[in-house]
C-alpha cells in the first residue's frame, strides 16, 4: 500500500515550471480536444508529448498537466464513525486529449493499493492496468503509469482508497458533538483551498470543473447532506445507501459531504425580491414561508428548499440565518440577473471547525458562532455577524461557485467581491446598522497590512499548495473588498451592477481571471478600468496624496505610504474626489502622476467663508490615505467638532491621522487634540473607532511613556464618561442595534481602563447574573464588559471572579457565551491569573468553545 502522508520536510524555496512557459495556459500548443461540450478547457499540458515523459517529470510541478482532465466523478464513501476512518472508491470520467501513458491526479493521507486502480478506455471493453503507481508526497500527487499510451478521447479511471476521519478540520475529518450528554462523532468536509485530495483522489484544481455524482454508505440514524438533494435512499440492515442527485459542473474545493444527527429549520424562497431595490431593478415585492420545525409538508408554491441544520434541539437557534438566508438568495438573483443554480440549499453548524464559514456549493458550513442566533443569550454583534456571514457565503454561490477563479492567484475575486457585497446585503436588509459605515473597519484592517513592507499584492503568483493558504488575509478580503467598492463608486451602482451581471452570465459553470471581470465593467462603463484598476491589484501598497493649499491652487502629492515612515516607490492611479464647503457639489478626477495643481472651481469662494474645508476621499470610497497641511487639517478638525462632516469622513479623518501619526509623520498631540474633537460624536462606528484608537495609544504608552499614564487614563476616562452615562447599562426600550453595540463597546473600554464605578456595577450585576443566567440585569450585550470588569478585580489571592466565569463558561451550551468568557478571562491585572487563562484556552475544555483561531477573519473582536 502506498501510503500518502505529508511531507515530512516543509518545502521552502518557489517552484517554478521547468520549461519556459510558467503558465500552461500560456501554452500555444493547445491540443484540441474531443469532447468540447464542456465550456471550459482546463490548462493544456505544458509539454506535448506526455507519452515520452519518466514519472519524473510530473514531480515539482505548480499545477497539474492538463493532457488528461476529468469530466465527472461518481464518487462513492463509507465513513466509520466509530473508528474514525472510511472507505472509497472513485469513478472518474477522464477525457484524454493528448498521448500520454501517464495519469496524474492528487491524493494525499490516502492509502491506495496499485491493484485498486485501472482505466478503461470507453468502447474498447479493455480494461488497463497500470504498470506502477507512484506517490509523491511533497506533490500531493499519484503518477498512475500504464504500459501503453491511452487512447485518446473518453475513459473511466477508476480507483478504491481508504483514509482516517483526521483531527486537523481538513479533508474528510471528525467533529465531536454532545446528544443526549454523550458524546458522538460526526463526519464533515473541509476542501478549500485543497484537500479534497484527502477525501479522494481527484483532478484538485479550481479550473478542473466537473460534475459530481455522490453516494454515501451511513448508518441508519444519522442524516447525511452533501450538495445536492438526496434522489433515493436504500436500507441495507443497519446502514443505509444514500444516493444524491448530480451536481452541475464545479470544482473540486466546494464538494462536501457531512454525516451525523442533526435537527433542521426550513423556509423557501418563492418567487419575489427584496424592497426596497434600486430603481433600475424590477421591483416585485418579498414573501416569505413560514419557518417549519420539520420539512413543510404542503408549500403551495414552488422555491429553493433553505434549510439550517442544527445540533439536536438547538433548531429554534438557526431561525435568524434561515430567514437572512431566504432574503438573500432572493436579493442576490435578482443582483447577478441569475437564478440560484442548485435546487436546494443547506447551511450546518459544525462545532469543530477551522474558519469562520465554508461556501461549499449548495451546502454551506458554519462555525457556530457565525450560523446560531439565541434570542436570550446572544449579542447584537452576534446577530450582525450571523447575517454577514451567511450573505458572504451565499453570494460565492454565484461569485465562486458559478463563475470560479480559474486559479488561487484571483483568490480575492472571490473573497474581496463576497466582503464587498455581503454589505451591500446587509444594508439591504437591515438599513438601520449603517453597515457601511463599519466596512470601515475592513478598509482599516486592509490598511494596516498593506503599509508593511512585508505585503503583498492583491493579484498574487501561487506555485505551490502550500501558499495558498496564506492568502486568505486581509490583503485579498478587506483590501480587495475596498478596492472593489472604489471601484464601484467611481464607475456608478448601476453600471456596476450592470456589467457585473453580465460578467456572471458570461462565465457560468466556467472559470475567470481577474482581466475578465476588468473587460465586463470596461465594456459596460467606456472607463478605463483595466489601467485603474492594475496599479491597485498588481503592485502592493497603497498611497498617502498630500494636499496643501497654495495660492488658491490645490497642490496634490502621492507617495506610497508604510507604516514604518519610510516613503515606498509604488504610484497609482488614485480616483480622487473632493468637498469644499459643503457636500452638495463634489469634484471627482483620476491623479495618474506624482504631484500635480489644481484649480478648483468654487475654491477662492469657498475659501472667504468662516467655517472654510476641504475634504478629499469623499465618504471614504477610496482606498488611499491623505495628509492635509496644517492650516486644512485644523479646518478638517473644526469640522468634525461641528458635526458638518459625514460619519464616514469623520471617521476618516480620525484614521489617517492616527496611521500617520504612528508612522512618525504627525505629532501624537495632533492625535489627542483631534480626538477630543469627537465628543459629541454619535455614530457608533466612528465613537468606537475613537475609543479602540485611544486605547491603542495608552498600551502603547504605557510601554513607551508610562510616566503619562496617568494623564492619558484621565484623558480617557473624562473622554468616556458622558457617552457612557447617556448610554447607561439598561437598554432602553426600543433603542436600536447600533446603541446596543456602543454600549458594549464603552463599557468594556472603561473597564479595560480599570474605571472604578463601572467595575463596581459590573461586579454587583454579576453577581446576580452568576445566581439566575436569565436576570434582565446583564443582557448578552454587555456581558462581556461585565466579564471583563470582573477580571479586574482578580488575582491570584482571589480568583474567585475567575472562577465564577469558568463556571458559566461550563454551563453555557452556546459557542457565542463560551467566546465572550474566553475573550475576557485574561482581562486580569495579575500576570499569574493570565497565564492561566491562557493555558485555559489552550485545553481541550477550552477548545469546546469552538475558538481555534484568533485571526481577523474569526471571531475574536466581537462580543
Ligand atoms: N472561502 C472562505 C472559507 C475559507 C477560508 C476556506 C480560509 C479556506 C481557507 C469563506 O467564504 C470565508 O471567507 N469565510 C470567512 C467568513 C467571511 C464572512 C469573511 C471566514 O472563514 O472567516
Ligand atoms: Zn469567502
Amino acid at each position: 500500500h502506498y501510503n500518502i502522508s505529508p511531507s515530512p520536510k516543509k518545502r521552502k524555496a518557489k517552484r517554478f515550471w521547468l520549461n519556459s512557459s510558467p503558465n500552461p495556459s500560456a501554452s500555444s500548443e493547445r491540443p484540441t480536444l474531443p469532447n468540447l461540450s464542456f465550456p471550459h478547457t482546463p490548462p493544456t499540458p505544458a509539454v506535448t508529448m506526455a507519452a515520452e515523459q519518466s514519472a519524473e517529470h510530473f514531480r515539482g510541478q505548480a499545477r497539474l498537466p492538463g493532457f488528461a482532465a476529468p469530466r465527472r466523478y461518481d464518487l462513492r464513501l463509507t465513513p466509520d464513525l466509530a473508528a474514525c476512518t472510511f472507505a472509497g472508491s472513485v469513478s472518474v470520467s477522464v477525457d484524454v486529449a493528448a498521448p500520454t501513458r501517464f495519469l496524474v491526479v492528487n491524493a494525499a493521507d490516502l492509502d491506495v493499493s496499485p491493484g485498486d486502480v485501472h482505466f478503461a478506455p470507453k468502447g474498447s471493453g479493455q480494461v488497463l492496468l497500470p504498470v506502477e503507481v507512484t506517490s509523491a508526497l511533497e506533490d500531493e500527487i499519484l503518477i498512475i503509469r500504464f504500459n501503453e499510451v491511452l487512447p485518446l478521447g473518453e475513459g473511466t479511471l477508476v480507483i478504491a482508497f481508504q483514509g482516517t476521519l483526521n483531527d486537523k478540520m481538513k479533508g474528510f475529518y471528525r467533529s465531536v458533538y454532545e446528544l443526549n450528554g454523550e458524546k458522538k462523532n460526526m463526519a464533515v468536509t473541509q476542501f478549500e483551498p485543497a484537500d479534497a485530495r484527502r477525501c479522494f483522489p481527484c483532478w484538485d484544481e479550481p479550473s478542473f470543473k466537473a460534475v459530481f455524482k455522490i453516494t454515501l454508505e451511513v448508518p441508519c440514524e444519522t442524516v447525511a447532506l452533501s450538495n445536492m438533494p438526496v434522489v433515493e435512499e436504500k436500507v441495507n440492515g443497519p446502514t443505509k445507501t444514500v444516493y444524491f442527485q448530480e451536481s452541475p459542473i464545479m470544482s473540486t474545493y466546494l464538494v462536501a459531504v457531512i454525516v451525523g444527527m442533526f435537527d433542521y429549520v426550513e423556509a423557501f424562497t418563492a418567487d419575489g425580491t427584496v424592497a426596497p431595490l434600486p430603481h433600475y431593478l424590477p421591483q416585485v415585492s418579498l414573501s416569505l414561508s413560514p419557518l417549519g420545525g420539520s420539512c413543510w409538508p404542503h408549500f403551495p408554491f414552488a422555491g429553493t428548499s433553505v434549510r439550517v441544520y442544527t445540533q439536536v434541539g438547538k433548531s429554534a437557534q438557526g431561525k435568524f440565518a434561515l430567514e437572512v438566508a431566504v432574503k438573500t438568495l432572493i436579493l442576490f438573483k435578482e443582483y447577478f440577473a441569475v437564478p440560484y443554480p442548485l435546487p436546494k440549499m443547506d447551511m450546518i453548524a459544525i462545532p469543530d471547525f477551522a474558519s469562520g464559514a465554508m461556501e461549499n456549493y449548495g451546502l454551506v458550513t458554519y462555525r457556530e458562532t457565525a450560523l446560531l442566533f439565541d434570542e436570550r443569550h446572544s449579542a447584537a454583534a452576534n446577530k450582525q455577524r450571523v447575517a454577514v456571514v451567511v450573505a458572504h457565503e451565499l453570494a460565492h454561490q454565484w461569485f465562486g461557485n458559478l463563475v470560479t477563479m480559474e486559479w488561487w492567484t484571483h483568490l480575492w475575486l472571490n473573497e474581496g467581491f463576497a466582503t464587498w457585497v455581503s454589505y451591500l446585503a446587509a444594508d439591504r436588509f437591515f438599513p438601520e446598522w449603517n453597515v457601511w459605515i463599519q466596512f470601515l473597519e475592513e478598509s482599516t484592517t486592509g490598511f494596516r497590512l498593506d503599509a508593511l513592507a512585508g505585503s503583498h499584492p492583491i493579484e498574487v503568483d501561487v506555485n505551490h499548495v502550500d501558499e495558498i493558504d496564506e492568502i486568505f488575509d486581509a490583503i485579498s478580503y478587506r483590501k480587495g473588498a475596498a478596492v472593489i467598492r472604489m471601484l464601484q463608486s467611481y464607475l456608478g451602482a448601476e453600471i456596476f451592477q450592470k456589467s457585473l451581471a453580465a460578467y456572471i452570465k458570461r462565465f457560468a459553470y466556467s472559470n475567470a481571471k481577474t482581466e475578465d471581470l476588468w473587460a465586463a465593467l470596461e465594456e459596460g462603463s467606456g472607463e478605463p478600468v483595466k489601467t485603474l484598476m492594475h496599479s491597485w491589484t498588481k503592485q502592493q501598497g497603497y498611497p498617502v496624496v498630500s494636499v496643501k493649499l497654495k495660492d488658491g491652487k490645490l497642490e496634490l502629492e502621492q507617495t506610497q505610504f508604510l507604516s514604518s515612515g519610510s516613503e515606498g516607490v509604488g504610484q497609482w492611479v488614485v480616483p480622487i474626489t473632493l468637498c469644499c464647503c459643503s457636500y452638495s457639489v463634489q469634484q471627482k478626477f483620476l491623479f495618474r502622476g506624482k504631484q500635480d495643481d489644481f484649480n478648483l472651481s468654487g475654491l477662492v469662494e469657498c475659501q472667504k467663508k468662516d467655517d472654510f474645508w476641504i475634504k478629499l476621499n469623499v465618504d471614504q470610497t477610496g482606498f488611499y490615505r491623505v495628509s492635509y497641511d496644517e492650516e486644512l487639517a485644523s479646518r478638517l478638525r473644526h469640522a468634525v467638532e461641528t458635526n458638518i462632516l459625514s460619519a464616514a469622513d469623520r471617521y476618516g479623518v480620525l484614521d489617517d491621522t492616527y496611521a500617520l501619526c504612528m508612522a512618525g509623520k504627525q505629532k501624537l498631540v495632533t492625535l489627542l487634540h483631534l480626538i477630543a474633537a469627537y465628543k459629541n460624536e454619535t455614530e457608533y462606528t466612528v465613537l468606537a473607532h475613537a475609543i479602540n484608537t485611544s486605547l491603542s495609544i495608552y498600551e502603547m504608552m504605557a510601554v513607551a511613556a508610562p510616566e503619562e499614564l496617568v494623564n492619558m487614563k484621565k484623558f480617557l476616562i473624562d473622554f468616556l464618561e458622558p457617552f457612557a452615562q447617556r448610554v447607561g447599562w439598561d437598554a432602553k426600550s426600543g433603542e436600536g442595534h447600533l446603541n446596543a453595540l456602543l454600549r458594549g463597546t464603552l463599557l468594556s473600554a472603561l473597564a479595560e481602563l480599570g474605571h472604578q464605578s463601572t467595575i463596581d456595577e459590573a461586579v454587583r450585576r454579576f453577581n446576580v447574573f452568576l445566581e439566575d443566567r436569565e436576570t434582565p440585569l446583564l443582557p448578552p450585550d454587555v456581558r462581556k464588559a461585565a466579564y471583563v470588569a470582573l477580571m479586574q478585580t482578580v488575582n491570584k489571592s482571589n480568583k474567585s471572579g475567575y472562577e465564577s466565569l469558568l463556571k458559566i463558561y461550563r454551563e453555557t451550551d452556546l459557542s457565542q457565551e463560551k467566546v465572550r468568557v474566553l475573550g475576557s478571562l485574561a482581562s486580569s491585572p495579575d500576570p499569574d491569573v493570565v497565564r492561566e487563562a491562557l493555558n485555559f484556552l489552550l485545553s481541550s475544555e477550552g477548545k469546546e468553545s469552538g475558538l481555534y483561531i484568533c485571526a481577523p477573519r474569526s471571531d475574536c473582536s466581537s462580543a
